[in-house]
């Protein structure tokens, strides 16, 4: 059986060009498309329509994290320019959350879901500490994802390793999942990863990917091969 693309591909681009070209030759391969701060904030939000016009949801991964009132406007914003999924830091905790729910769904033509932000997959246990948290990110991940479930959100942002956990204190959030890296790609910056077909197997709504795509050689073959790999995955959504 045909089911949807869970691929997102994060168009982590200098400019708005470059990442409207690279969404329209690789938009075959994908479920959706994300934008992150870098394009937030250079070319602005106005990113977000010209990739909606392709025809498939936009991520605005903003990572917003501020008073409630002013994530609130900043979510309701994004929804107005056509962003289909927000992220916010879950760790903002349970009053920014709602504040972010309610902000995306005062934009009713938007249908904008709000995604908490866990930990971010960069992190290990020894950053956790230096920061204060001394838990391990499983834990973490955990409670901010009750959180997140508690406030109205769609969904959260997870490692692959901690995909389990989500499943099964927040089974109703839909797990987006970055730190995703074929066979034989290096990790980077990315300190809990997965193969794409590994992260679907572990549970993952979502599979977000960047530089595997944009930072292949040829990137359009890349995002094919993933697409290629995912069992049952041959219609775009
Ligand atoms: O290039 P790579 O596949 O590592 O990119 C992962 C993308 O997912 C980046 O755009 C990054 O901002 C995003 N992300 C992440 N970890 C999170 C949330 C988002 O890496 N927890």
């Amino acid at each position: 059986m045909a089911v949807k693309n869970p691929i997102i591909v994060a168009l982590d681009l200098r400019t708005a060009e470059e990442a409207v070209r690279l969404a329209q030759q690789v938009s075959p391969y994908v479920g959706g498309f994300k934008i992150g701060i870098g394009l937030l904030y250079g070319p602005g939000p106005a990113t977000i329509g010209a990739l909606a016009s392709l025809g498939k949801p936009v991520f605005a991964d903003a990572k917003l994290h501020d008073i409630p009132s002013q994530v609130k406007a900043a979510a309701r914003s994004l929804a107005r320019h056509g962003a289909r999924w927000i992220t916010t830091h879950a760790s903002g905790s349970s009053a920014m959350l709602e504040a972010a729910v309610e902000g995306a769904a005062s934009v009713p033509s938007a249908d904008a879901g709000i995604l908490g932000v866990t930990v971010l997959t960069s992190l290990d246990e020894a950053d956790l500490a230096k920061v204060g948290f001394g838990t391990t990110p499983g834990k973490l991940v955990s409670r901010l994802a009750r959180l997140a479930a508690a406030a109205g959100c769609e969904g959260v942002v997870c490692s692959p390793l901690e995909l389990g956990v989500v499943r099964e204190v927040a089974p109703t959030l839909v797990p987006f999942t970055p730190g995703i890296r074929p066979p034989g790609v290096p990790t980077q910056d990315q300190a809990r990863t997965a193969t794409p077909g590994e992260a679907l197997e572990r549970g993952a709504g979502y599979l977000v990917v960047g530089r595997a795509i944009t930072g292949a050689v040829d990137p359009v073959a890349a995002a094919r091969e993933i697409h290629e790999t995912l069992p049952g995955v041959r219609e775009n959504s």
